[in-house]
């Protein structure tokens, strides 16, 4: 079956493209309409209020762009307000949560870290999500909210990054942390160097819990379920990539993050 709809994703900025990529090779035949919504971000410095107004905003435009099903590619969107939008909009939401429980099934030490911008750490949503796991392992909370406005002014080089990743690494591994979940899109583009350093200071391997592909195999379900998906190539599956904010900065952000073909435009 073809459907011609697209799949819209958004995140405050460049994070959820790390969706978007994993998205693009479990489901190769969906078109793919993603929104950075750089002119706003970061997400994890404002209020549920605000976040949530901004999600209103870009649904109504992924709607009218022709989406299917929306992808919340934001551990601080979703946490902030996914249950209130559910209730407003009847297509198919899919949110990212931290991976808190692959990690503490993975974890030898049972101590788990979790890095996450301080409005997901700081959300009753959050805390339910780490309650759940309390009695089985200790989750240790590390907000990191240098790190998203790093990666969107492209500052990655290794000089500016490991001094900051260190700051944040450092109190979980000295704790016994074995496994660090990775609770913002954004830090999957940083995964190797997280655990890299990481490693390094524990002397051992430590694990990396991402959730991005999960999260392409939980849409993945829901479209076979609501009879969406395409099961055959569409022929212009496109990726459309939008942002609030500076374009020529955005442009340079996919290339160095995603090196795709994909259509670079203003929303
Ligand atoms: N990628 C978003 C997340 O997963 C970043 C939020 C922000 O803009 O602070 O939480």
């Amino acid at each position: 079956m073809i459907n011609k709809q697209a799949i819209g994703i958004f995140d405050s900025g460049i994070g959820g493209l790390s969706v978007a990529k994993a998205i693009n090779t479990l489901l190769p035949n969906e078109a793919l309409i993603y929104v950075a919504d750089t002119h706003y971000a970061p997400y994890g410095d404002k209020t549920d209020t605000f976040i949530y107004q901004r999600m209103r905003v870009i649904t109504e435009q992924l709607i009218a762009f022709g989406a299917k099903a929306l992808v919340v590619a934001c551990n601080t969107a979703t946490t902030a307000a996914i249950d209130a939008l559910r209730k407003e909009f009847s297509l198919p939401i899919i949110g990212v949560e931290p991976g808190v429980k692959p990690a503490v099934q993975v974890s030898e030490s049972k101590i788990v870290g979790v890095l996450a911008t301080p409005r997901t750490l700081l959300n009753p949503a959050f805390a339910t999500l780490a309650q759940r796991f309390a009695a089985q392992a200790s989750i240790l909370l590390q907000p990191c909210p240098l790190l998203v406005p790093m990666l969107e002014k492209m500052q990655v080089d290794a000089q500016s990054l490991e001094p900051v990743l260190k700051h944040y690494l450092a109190p979980l591994i000295e704790q016994g942390a074995d496994t660090l979940v990775l609770g913002c899109t954004h830090y999957n583009f940083l995964a190797e160097q997280i655990a890299s350093i990481a490693s390094t200071l524990a002397g051992k391997e430590i694990n990396i819990i991402r959730t991005e592909m999960a999260v392409a195999k939980q849409l993945q379900h829901r479209l076979q379920h609501a009879e969406i998906l395409n099961t055959a190539l569409l022929a212009n599956a496109n990726i459309k990539l939008y942002s609030s904010g500076d374009l020529a900065l955005f442009q340079r952000q996919v290339q160095h993050f995603w090196q795709t073909e994909a259509t670079v435009l203003a929303l």
